[in-house]
């Protein structure tokens, strides 16, 4: 018997940490060989899991960390249900249809009921859905042309790591149009440049995941309206609404960036990021039936219905997306929209408090209109101080922040930013205390002298771009 085993032995009636059992180090390489006390590997397992960081502190990701009573519970009840099994959990799966079917209103679809679209695990896998059904409408059009299918490409702004996974995965040369020191995201004028008979589609990001800002869907769809009658190039627009799909129709209910553009043939979002369900979520849906290629569909029978299956997953928890229907009932369009436009007015002051200390330039501000509750900045070359700005993240890390600092991709590369994503839960009061922490860094950083400044990678932080 183990050191370990024999310390877990009859632990039962001891309080956890009077007894032994709870002066153990975890196994970490193998199973340890009979079963233990579940109290105290619950405890121990706990205590280890305080040394992440706080997720409400996290001002980098763009996910849910609140989440109401109410979700856990569902959650709880629905640990047990498997999304992908639509026989056995009929209601689950009419559950994600009505889904479906409330996004496509929200994002002006033309199809009023039965809507085309599915639940994913978020939007990485919902960005692949939406890149191969373009992909293989791209493939099927120049079979039938009988033209030459071998080497496509994909024609984007700055995207977020899972387009070039999509890329990479299935062999199609990406197109990422490099960014310039004046300008973020896609512009008509450099998409055009890139697209060509080989290009399966363009995809627009709603919700640049480096800055926050929008890329100008309608000003692109145009673009290429002029092209087709220019030149017969008809091309498709997927939109990556990740974070923006969630934002816009309740915000900038006038940006035309959904499927009023005919060229949007498919719409991909986080349900887990602005979409406010947990982690886990996410949704693609496509303009019309004949956009999403029937042979990507796998058909599943269930009352009498038909289910189309097409994702890259099998089993799946359905918890997710039953919380995302209960917040579409919980919240409707009114409840959606204030606690969006709270996010904004939490943006909008840590803009202006920021901004007073004078050494920071916004690139970004988090209007409505132009993007998403976020703020990005860099420090002005005529800041004068002694610290950088991935100093000045690490020092914010010791209270407990993570307002992560990181270099633009290219052509960019040396404006180095620092980004906070105001989500739901990061209101004024928890705003007004890390500008607290802000001018407590300044001082630091005025009374210390720094011998080394840190690089982009001894400071390490997470910017959700996968790069
Ligand atoms: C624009 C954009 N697209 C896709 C993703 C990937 O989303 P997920 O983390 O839900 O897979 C992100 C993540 O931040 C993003 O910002």
């Amino acid at each position: 018997m183990s050191i370990y085993e024999k310390k877990l032995k009859n632990s039962t009636i001891e309080s956890i940490f009077a007894s032994s059992n709870s002066e153990i180090e975890l196994p970490k390489y193998k199973m340890p060989k009979k079963e233990s006390d579940p109290r105290v590997i619950l405890e121990v397992i706990k205590d280890e899991l305080f040394l992440d960081g706080n997720a409400r502190q996290n001002l980098a990701t763009f996910c849910q960390t609140f989440e109401e009573k109410e979700v856990r519970e569902l959650m709880d009840l629905c640990i047990n249900k498997n999304m992908i099994d639509k026989d056995e959990y009929p209601q689950t799966a009419s559950i994600e249809e009505r889904c479906v079917n409330i996004l496509a209103d929200l994002w002006n679809s033309p199809i009023e009921k039965n809507a085309v679209g599915t639940s994913t695990v978020g939007s990485s896998e919902a960005c692949m859905l939406g890149g191969l059904a373009m992909y293989y409408r791209w493939k099927d059009k120049r079979k039938k042309e009988g033209k030459s299918f071998d080497s496509p490409n994909l024609v984007s702004g700055p995207v977020q790591v899972c387009w070039e996974k999509f890329a990479r995965y299935w062999d199609i040369e990406l197109r990422q149009i490099p960014m310039e020191k004046d300008s973020f995201g896609l512009t008509k004028e450099s998409m055009l440049k890139y697209v060509d008979e080989n290009t399966i589609g363009v995809v627009t990001t709603l919700g640049l995941t480096f800055t926050g800002e929008y890329e100008p869907v309608e000003e692109l769809s145009k673009a290429l309206d002029e092209l087709e009658k220019e030149k017969g190039l008809n091309l498709d627009i997927h939109v990556d609404g990740a974070s923006g799909g969630f934002l816009a129709p309740f915000c900038a209910p006038e940006l035309k960036w959904d499927f009023r553009n005919e060229r949007v043939k498919s719409i991909s979002a986080s349900g887990h990021k602005f979409g406010l369900a947990p982690l886990g979520c996410g949704w693609v849906l496509w303009r019309d039936k004949k956009d999403l290629p029937e042979r990507l569909i796998f058909h599943v029978n269930y009352l009498g219905g038909d289910m189309p299956v097409f994702q890259l997953n099998f089993s799946r928890p359905a918890g997710q997306v039953i919380s995302q229907y209960y917040q579409f009932l919980r919240l409707g369009f009114e409840g959606y929209k204030k606690i969006q436009m709270n996010c904004y007015k939490t943006a909008e002051y840590l803009v202006k408090k920021i901004e007073e200390f004078g050494i920071f330039k916004m690139i970004y501000s988090g209007e409505p209109d132009k993007g998403i509750p976020a703020l990005t900045w860099y420090l002005k070359e005529d800041a004068n101080v002694n610290f950088n700005l991935y100093d000045f993240a690490d020092k914010l890390r010791s209270r407990g922040w993570q307002v992560p600092a990181y270099s633009l991709p290219a052509n960019a590369e040396t404006i180095v930013v620092q980004r906070i994503l105001v989500r739901q839960g990061v209101g004024l009061d928890l705003a007004s205390l890390l500008i607290e922490d802000f001018k407590r860094t300044l001082e630091f950083f005025k009374t210390h002298r720094i011998l080394d400044n840190l690089t982009e990678k001894e400071a390490g932080s997470f910017n959700h771009s996968g790069k």
